[in-house]
């Protein structure tokens, strides 16, 4: 099987699971907008490649980590589309949850997705219960203090940050999961797969500033001209958009230098090549290059 088809299968029973007549509809139905269609799931995505790297002799508890991760995610847009945050009003093309449900359920249904993604988890006890321990440890460190995502998160309401340790927690931690998880699953050891969550997460996250000055907000789905907006740190502001294309072309390479020998070694480094195309096109790559030169000659 595909991995999109299980990851949306599985994603589809953990979501079901919470689902019965007794939940209040609009929380159902703000959960269900939160997590149904999704992005390009590339978190959960990746747990599964490494995983299958490492011999994915567990596929339920690899499956697992690969949801909980995914909620975890969803759940944090949630969040951060809220009005205390950046107060978006659309998400992946369509209303984001607040704007459709409400700010109550929005945050209620943030709250239930966290909830949900440990349960998946803890689901597999019975039948994994030596990996599970420290596969709950990866997955809560990279969410909660000092360096998840929650973290990450809170460095915005700060008055200094350093705009490595800031996109490592709010983005990196959740790509360290991703790639330490699989691993762990798998019964592997994770700590040699660390460093490419940890680079991933990084380019990841300067992409995200670049389409956030670069793109068009049609084709992103969301709203751009956020970082500047808000005050918040950015490579793309910080570095300029060359400087950011040049950190996010070597981020990638070490994301594919960092990947451990091993048989699935070679799929993978495609998987990085084409979420690096993903993330920035070269069409795009090209453009913003341009208008880099231009804007060069003219204020020369
Ligand atoms: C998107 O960043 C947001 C994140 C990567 C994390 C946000 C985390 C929280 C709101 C903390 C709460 C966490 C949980 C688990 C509920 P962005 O605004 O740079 O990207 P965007 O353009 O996609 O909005
Ligand atoms: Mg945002």
């Amino acid at each position: 099987m595909k991995a999109i088809t299980r990851i949306e299968q599985s994603l589809a029973a953990a979501i079901a699971l919470g689902e019965d007549s007794s939940c209040p509809p609009k929380l159902a139905g703000a959960i269900r907008h939160a997590v149904f269609p999704g992005g390009a799931r590339i978190r959960p995505q990746l747990c599964l490649a490494v995983a299958q790297a490492c011999g994915d002799d567990d596929p339920l508890l690899s499956d697992a980590t690969a949801v909980a991760i995914e909620l975890l995610h969803c759940a944090s847009l949630v969040h951060d589309d809220l009005p205390c945050f950046d107060d978006a009003p659309t998400r992946r093309g369509r209303a984001s949850v607040h704007w459709a449900y409400g700010e109550p359920l929005a945050v209620l249904a943030g709250d239930a997705l966290i909830v949900r993604a440990f349960q998946t988890l803890a689901l597999c006890a019975v039948h994994s219960p030596l990996r599970l321990p420290g596969l709950l440890q990866t997955v809560a460190r990279s969410v909660g203090t000092p360096n998840g995502i929650v973290a990450g998160q809170a460095w915005e309401s700060e008055p200094r940050v350093s705009l490595t340790d800031y996109q490592r927690a709010k983005t990196g931690s959740l790509f360290v999961a991703a790639t330490a998880g699989g691993a762990q699953a798998a019964g592997a050891d994770p700590l040699p797969w660390r460093a490419l969550g940890e680079w991933l997460g990084e380019a990841y996250q300067v992409a995200d500033d670049i389409r956030d000055v670069a793109a068009d907000p049609e084709l992103l789905g969301k709203p751009v001209g956020q970082d500047v907006a808000l005050g918040r740190p950015s490579a793309a502001i910080e570095l300029g958009l060359g400087g950011a294309l040049e950190y996010f072309n070597q981020l990638i390479a070490n994301a594919s230098d960092s990947i451990p020998e091993c048989r699935g070694a070679a799929q993978l480094r495609l998987l990085v090549q084409s979420e690096a195309e993903r993330l920035v096109p070269v069409a795009m790559a090209e453009a913003l290059l341009k208008r880099v030169a231009a804007s060069t000659v003219v204020a020369s």
